[in-house]
């Protein structure tokens, strides 16, 4: 799938379904605000959700202070759509309308995030462009949180194929420079009530190591 296929894809899921029928689509994300806090975010803390969509990831971190909060995703409508449920609330956050293999950031972060994205790029090239963007974003020191369906969760989400993962085999695709520090298994069960197996890994980006991938 391209970049242009793929913006359809998901301009198409946000234009025909509200939160509760995205299949992924969670009210609280517990996993990903414990591994955030071990990573020890705090009020001054630059985080990054990529494809954070919808989610409130973003809205649970303004929520506990955290004042430079950026959300990336290639869909416009999912911006929109949680920039109006924020309101004021998310008037200083930074809406970033980009495909993650594509994009170039202009700042690095402590902490970045994605909650089932990286699982869907099943080609090599566009792995090795993410994973080329997260060691570019995340400054030494910082942390990402990658989360992705489990070796023996669904082979597809939103009707399209996944690369599965285990914190162990994420750790290897990330490679040296990144050191797994946690994990965490989960079970999403979306709106029609099938399960997710999620796997929730906290890495921090190792001060000395060389930003080269494992892949
Ligand atoms: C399964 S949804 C997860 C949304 C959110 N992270 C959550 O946990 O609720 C995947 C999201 O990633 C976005 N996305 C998919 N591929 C992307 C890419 N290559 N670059 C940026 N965003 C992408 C989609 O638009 C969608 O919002």
């Amino acid at each position: 799938m391209n970049e242009n296929d793929r913006r359809d894809h998901w301009e198409k899921v946000y234009v025909d379904k509200s939160d509760f029928h995205l299949s992924g689509y969670e009210e609280v994300p517990s996993a990903s605000l414990e591994l955030a806090e071990h990573a020890g975010i705090n009020s001054a803390s630059v985080v990054i959700d990529i494809g954070g969509g919808t989610s409130r990831f973003a809205e649970c971190l303004i929520d506990r202070g955290v004042r430079d909060v950026s959300v990336l995703d290639l869909s416009r409508s999912a911006l929109d759509a949680n920039r109006s449920r924020l309101g004021l609330r998310g008037k200083d956050v930074t809406w970033l309308v980009a495909d993650i293999t594509t994009w170039k950031s202009e700042r690095q972060y402590d902490l970045w995030h994605d909650r089932a994205v990286f699982h869907f790029l099943v080609k090599e090239k566009d792995r090795a462009a993410y994973l080329d963007c997260l060691n570019k974003a995340v400054k030494a020191g910082g942390h990402a949180i990658i989360a992705t369906f489990v070796p023996d969760g669904p082979e597809k989400c939103s009707g399209l194929p996944v690369e599965r993962y285990s914190p162990e085999s994420l750790s290897v695709t990330l490679g040296e420079a990144y050191k797994l520090l946690e994990y965490r298994f989960d079970i999403h069960v979306t709106p029609w009530g099938s399960e997710q197996r999620f796997q929730f890994s906290l890495f921090e980006k190792r001060k000395d190591g060389s930003a080269t991938s494992g892949r």
